[in-house]
C-alpha cells in the first residue's frame, strides 16, 4: 500500500526527541499567537477602510492614513518576529564544527557593543581565563554572548547609579563556562521559570527589544553545543547567567 503524506510525516516526527518536539510545539504555538493578532488587527483595519468606501463611495484621509500606520507598524512587528527566527534558522543549518576561541568572541563583542556601554554609562568588568578552545559555530556564541549582554543592559533602569556588568570565563571539569553578572532589577521569581520559553517578555512590544525570543535563542544555541544555560537571581540584585559547554564535544547535536 502506497504511503500516504502525513504517515511521513508521522514517521519523521516518531525520529525527533520529544523534549525537542515540545519546545517546537511550544515555539510553533508562540509564533501562530504573535502573528495571528497583528494579522487580525489588520484585517478589522482593511474591512473598516472597505466598509466606508462602498458605503459612502469616499474616504476620510486622516483617518485613511492613521489605519495605513497603524497596519505598516503591525507589518514591522511581524517581520522583526520573522527575521529573528530566521537569523536562527540560517545559524543552524551551518556548520557547528568551528574551532570557536570563547575569549576572541568575547573580545570581538565588547568591541563591537563598547559604544552602546559607554553612552549607558555601564562599566564591564571582564575576568577572561586561559581556556581550551571548544567545537561550535562562532555566530551563533557569539549571538548567544549579545542576547545576554543585551538583557543586562535593558535590565538598567535610567536612574541606576553604580551599573556594573561582569562577563567572565574558565575552565571547570571539562566545561569552558561564561559567567555574565549585573546588578541591574533581577527576575521577577514567577517569571523565572518561563524566562525560556518563546515570546515571554516584561518589555515594551518593538522590533528589536521585547520580542521574547532572545533567551530561547541563547538555550537553543547552547543545547545545540552540548551545553548547559543557567539563570540566576543574585542575592545583592540582579542576575547572573552561567553557561557551560564541553570541550570534548564530539559531533553536532541538531536541534
Ligand atoms: N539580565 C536580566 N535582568 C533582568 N531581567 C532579565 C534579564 N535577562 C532576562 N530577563 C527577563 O527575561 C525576559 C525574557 O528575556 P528574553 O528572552 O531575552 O526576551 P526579551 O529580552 O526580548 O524580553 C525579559 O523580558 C526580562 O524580563
Ligand atoms: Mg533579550
Amino acid at each position: 500500500m502506497k504511503k500516504s503524506r502525513s504517515d511521513n510525516i508521522c514517521n519523521y516526527l516518531k525520529t525527533i526527541d520529544p523534549e525537542k518536539l515540545a519546545a517546537l510545539g511550544t515555539m510553533a504555538a508562540g509564533i501562530i499567537h504573535e502573528i495571528n493578532q497583528p494579522l487580525n488587527s489588520i484585517r478589522v483595519k482593511l474591512d473598516s477602510i472597505l466598509y466606508c468606501y462602498k458605503k459612502y463611495g469616499e474616504i476620510d484621509e486622516k483617518d485613511f492614513i492613521n489605519k495605513l500606520e497603524a497596519i505598516s507598524k503591525e507589518i514591522q512587528g511581524m517581520t522583526g518576529i520573522i527575521t529573528n527566527i530566521q537569523s536562527y534558522v540560517q545559524r543552524d543549518e551551518e556548520d557547528l564544527k568551528q574551532n570557536c576561541d570563547l575569549n576572541e568572541i568575547i573580545n570581538n563583542v565588547l568591541l563591537k557593543m563598547e559604544e552602546e556601554f559607554k553612552t549607558k554609562q555601564i562599566r564591564i568588568e571582564k575576568s577572561l581565563e586561559k581556556i581550551p578552545s571548544i567545537q561550535g559555530n562562532i555566530f551563533g556564541l557569539e549571538s548567544l554572548i549579545i542576547n545576554l549582554l543585551c538583557n543586562a543592559i535593558q535590565a538598567f533602569s535610567k536612574d541606576c547609579k553604580s551599573k556594573v556588568v561582569q562577563i567572565g570565563s574558565f575552565f571547570k571539569e571539562g566545561n569552558v563556562c561564561l559567567e555574565i553578572r549585573d546588578n541591574a532589577t533581577g527576575i521577577d521569581e514567577v517569571l523565572m521559570d518561563r524566562v525560556f520559553e518563546p515570546f515571554v517578555s516584561t518589555k515594551e512590544k518593538g522590533a528589536n527589544q521585547g520580542m521574547g525570543l532572545g533567551l530561547t535563542l541563547a538555550h537553543w544555541i547552547v543545547s545545540a553545543h552540548n551545553g548547559e544555560i543557567e539563570i540566576k537571581n543574585n542575592l545583592l540584585g540582579g542576575v547572573t547567567c552561567k553557561v557551560t559547554i564541553p570541550v570534548d564535544y564530539l559531533g553536532s547535536k541538531k536541534l
